[in-house]
């Protein structure tokens, strides 16, 4: 099976192309495509003629899109819907990735693929509208939404990644403080190309969380990462109003993976457990 991955040289698409190395892939770097430029990205899907496209790209730096709206729309949800429309007239599969923060964080139970979205900040909107355009355009989707990613290649669009950035800072002898009122669902990258592949393998198109089991807070994951590894930076919980971001994120954005569910997925490993693999990978990282 062919599949284009868009966004190769990100976080996710490493572990995607690591998972899928039985599969006849194309990867395309930002370097060599922008998914902003529609006729070329119609013109190498075309040529590529794959069975399966699976969009990791994004803008998500996620204060900097406040700043940036038209940028975010632009590669978030206007590139997006040039995709579904080629992926719909190649009759392909199109995987989209997605995130928590198109929900608005009321609740304190994980949300479901049910529950009514309600973004807070300009990525998140953006990323909503990427959604429904792929939903409502291409027939034959999985549309992923995801959370709090980490893996060995680092988020190319953030600069590294959260655990990366704590266990630099405990090296570095800072003292650290971490907003504790912002609960996720960190999930590995690894676990996450493993459950969209098999998604892949079925045809149970549609909209689905996938994310590591349990939630915690930013402050919480911090001190685990730092028990794991065995450091001992001075770790001091904050707030989101003192810490002063210039977009607002969802104090509560756990994800339930009950569509997986449905379809006969087993749960992906507690987010504890899979911190611990990674800790344990990345010393054989990129
Ligand atoms: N990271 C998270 O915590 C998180 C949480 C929830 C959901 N998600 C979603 O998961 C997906 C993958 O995230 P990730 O952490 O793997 O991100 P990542 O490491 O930053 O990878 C995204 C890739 O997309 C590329 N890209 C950005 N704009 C592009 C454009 N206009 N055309 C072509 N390529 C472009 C980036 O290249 P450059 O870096 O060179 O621009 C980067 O290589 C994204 O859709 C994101 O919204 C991420």
């Amino acid at each position: 099976m062919r599949a284009v991955i868009l966004g190769a040289g990100g976080q996710l698409a490493y572990d995607l192309e690591r998972v899928m190395q039985d599969w006849d892939l194309v990867l395309h770097r930002h370097a060599d495509l922008d998914v902003c430029d529609h006729a070329r990205a119609r013109q190498v899907l075309t040529q590529s003629a794959p069975e399966v496209v699976i969009n990791t790209t994004a803008f998500h730096r996620v204060d900097d899109c406040e700043a940036q709206v038209e940028k975010a729309f632009q590669v978030n949800a206007v590139a997006v819907r040039n995709l579904a429309q080629v992926c719909r007239d190649l009759d392909c599969t199109l995987v989209h990735m997605s995130t928590d923060y198109v929900f608005g964080g009321e609740k304190r139970t994980p949300y479901t693929e049910g529950d009514l979205p309600d973004p807070l900040s300009t990525y998140g909107a953006s990323k909503l509208a990427g959604e429904y355009f792929v939903r409502h355009i291409c027939p034959k989707h999985f549309v992923v939404r995801t959370s709090g990613l980490y893996g060995v290649a680092g988020s190319s669009g953030k600069g590294g990644n959260f655990v990366e950035t704590m266990i630099r800072l405990a090296s570095e002898g800072k003292s650290i403080r971490v907003v504790n009122d912002q609960v996720l669902s960190p999930t590995y990258t690894v676990d996450l190309a493993e459950k969209v592949v098999a998604l892949l393998r079925t045809e149970a198109y549609g909209l689905y969380h996938i994310a590591n089991a349990g939630e915690c807070s930013w402050y919480q994951f911090a001190a685990k990462i730092f028990e794991l590894a065995g450091l001992h930076p001075i770790l001091g919980p904050t707030t989101s109003a003192e810490y002063g971001s210039v977009a607002r994120r969802p104090p509560y954005s756990a994800l339930a993976t009950d569509a997986m569910h449905a379809s006969q997925f087993v749960r992906l490993s507690h987010w504890t457990e899979a911190l611990q693999e990674y800790l344990g990978a990345r010393d054989h990282g990129p």
